[in-house]
């Protein structure tokens, strides 16, 4: 195996192939990094002059993109070129959950990776390095190694190809993407080649601390990845079970996160209640889980496991009934003022957000949001809610409702009988309530499902007010 790259190609050029390709090439200018996807305007965006324009927004990733791109950061769709000079690929591709046949609903769609994998045996060239760097369940480097082996079986033993199979699991996470990569916490390589593994902590080398650096077989490396997602998912749907148990009984989630984040063995990170993860690791990576428990036989294990789910789901429609118990029972004709769609602050990400079920129960009662969110589309929105955004009269006489993307927060605000924060964006924390209550229509209520605003500042303009886990 070569051991010092020089050619990077990483297949997909999403959340995580962008980001991860760009701090690699900072980081490392003697290696050409070549992204590519076969998506050509998410490539054209890519290379967008203006980088306000690139297909994702992560806080540091315009500064790094206008460093390196053009010099050993490239973006293009001519896959196989790029795949055929590459010493590494990584596949990034998309693995999101199977909708038919065999796991639908549980376990990740591969197709993605067998079709990367199979471009990969037929135009890799030499001895490659292939590094799965997407979210997978346990034992797809098996699949991806059966391929490009099976590739090779029918060349002529002259021409044979040289495959090593790494797993290099991402940890980054989304709005703090550039930090997590430059200042990982931990970069974990599994393989079953010495060789392929060093070459591979080389780059890393570059700017992580050794100790850093963990090395582990393959299966350790695929597990712990999605271990890591479904511990940090069962604090959220932990702390979110107990924001319930608050609001029944007079106590204060955030004053019970942090007497409990205190005791050291618990730690204060991922405590802070809301209306339940989205993203599109978390639930992806626990169905996983629970999938393979249930095909080794670990039925309990996979209870256990599918509960987090279970609560996160719980959560979502539990805030949407608050809503209308609050509003007299009955949407009908009201407006309702969505502020955030994203699954959390700094993403352009709507991947398994809350406000997309959440929006949809308001829906179906019939009354008219105005959607404010400072990174999101009206085509994302339509995409998500899979309804047309109205044209400003209601859509049917159904009972359902309708939606319209707002340009400011005033304009959400205006004449609604409720605001709802459904993600914890900064300029949230900051609105100035005097103006708001004016132009909202009376009794006029604030549902804070982020617990970033003051209760007592949004009370003095006379709106009601709900935020989670405040049973007070
Ligand atoms: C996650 C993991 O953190 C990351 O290591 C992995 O590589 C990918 O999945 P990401 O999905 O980008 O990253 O976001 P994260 O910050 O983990 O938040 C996930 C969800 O949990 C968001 O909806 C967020 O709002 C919610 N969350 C997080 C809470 O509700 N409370 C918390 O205390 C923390
Ligand atoms: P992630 O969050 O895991 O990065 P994304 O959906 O944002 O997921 O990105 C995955 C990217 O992979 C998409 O842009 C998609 O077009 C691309 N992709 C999927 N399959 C292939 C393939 N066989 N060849 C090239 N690109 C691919």
């Amino acid at each position: 195996m070569n051991s010092e790259v020089k050619h990077i190609c990483c297949i997909g050029a999403g959340y995580v192939g962008g980001p991860t390709m760009a701090v690699i090439a900072d980081r490392c200018p003697h290696i050409q990094v070549n992204v590519v996807d076969l998506n050509k305007k998410r490539i054209s965006e890519w290379n967008n002059s203006d980088l306000s324009k690139l297909p994702i927004y992560e806080p540091g990733l315009e500064e790094i993109v206008k460093r390196c791109r053009g010099k050993n950061l490239h973006f293009s769709t001519e896959i196989e070129t790029y795949i055929s000079t590459a010493d590494m690929i990584f596949i990034s591709v998309n693995t999101p959950i199977k909708q038919k046949g065999l796991g639908a609903g549980q376990t990740s769609d591969l197709k993605w990776i067998e079709a990367s994998a199979r471009q990969i045996s037929k135009h890799a060239k030499g001895k490659t390095i292939v590094v799965e760097k997407s979210t997978l369940p346990v034992k797809t480097a098996k699949v991806i190694k059966d391929i490009l082996e099976g590739s090779n079986r029918e060349m002529d033993p002259n021409e044979r190809k040289s495959f090593s199979v790494l797993s290099n699991p991402e940890f980054l996470a989304e709005g703090t993407a550039i930090n997590d990569l430059e200042r990982p916490d931990r970069v974990l390589i599994g393989g079953d080649n010495k060789e392929s593994i060093e070459a591979l902590a080389k780059i890393y080398s570059h700017w992580i601390e050794p100790e850093k650096i963990l090395r582990t077989n393959l299966w350790s490396s695929e597990l712990s990845k999605l271990t890591a997602n479904a511990f940090l998912a069962q604090r959220i749907s932990s702390i979110n079970s107990v924001s319930a148990i608050c609001e029944s009984t007079g106590a204060n989630i955030k004053e019970v996160a942090k007497a409990i984040g205190m005791d050291s063995r618990i730690g204060g990170k991922f405590l802070k209640a809301g209306p339940g993860f989205g993203g599109s690791c978390f639930k992806k990576d626990i169905l996983n889980l629970v999938y393979i428990c249930n095909f080794y036989g670990l039925n309990e294990v996979a209870q256990y496991w599918q509960k987090v789910v279970d609560i996160n789901i719980w959560q979502q429609n539990r805030i949407a009934k608050i809503v209308v118990q609050k509003l007299f029972g009955t949407l009908s004709e009201k407006k309702l003022a969505i502020l955030g769609f994203t699954f959390k602050a700094n993403t352009n990400d709507t991947r398994e957000s809350p406000a997309i079920s959440i929006c949809k129960d308001l829906l179906d009662e019939g009354c008219n949001l105005a959607i404010f969110d400072p990174k999101v589309s009206s085509k994302k929105v339509e995409d998500d809610l899979k309804t047309k955004q109205s044209k400003g009269v209601k859509q049917n006489d159904m009972n359902f409702g309708s939606w319209r993307l707002s340009k400011t927060i005033e304009e959400a605000a205006k004449d609604a009988d409720a605001l709802l924060i459904l993600t914890d964006w900064d300029l949230f924390k900051n609105i100035e309530w005097k103006e708001i209550a004016k132009l909202m229509r009376e009794p006029s209520w604030l549902f804070d499902t982020r617990g970033i605003t003051d209760k007592e500042t949004v009370q003095s303009f006379g709106i009601n007010f709900w935020s989670i886990g405040d049973g007070s």
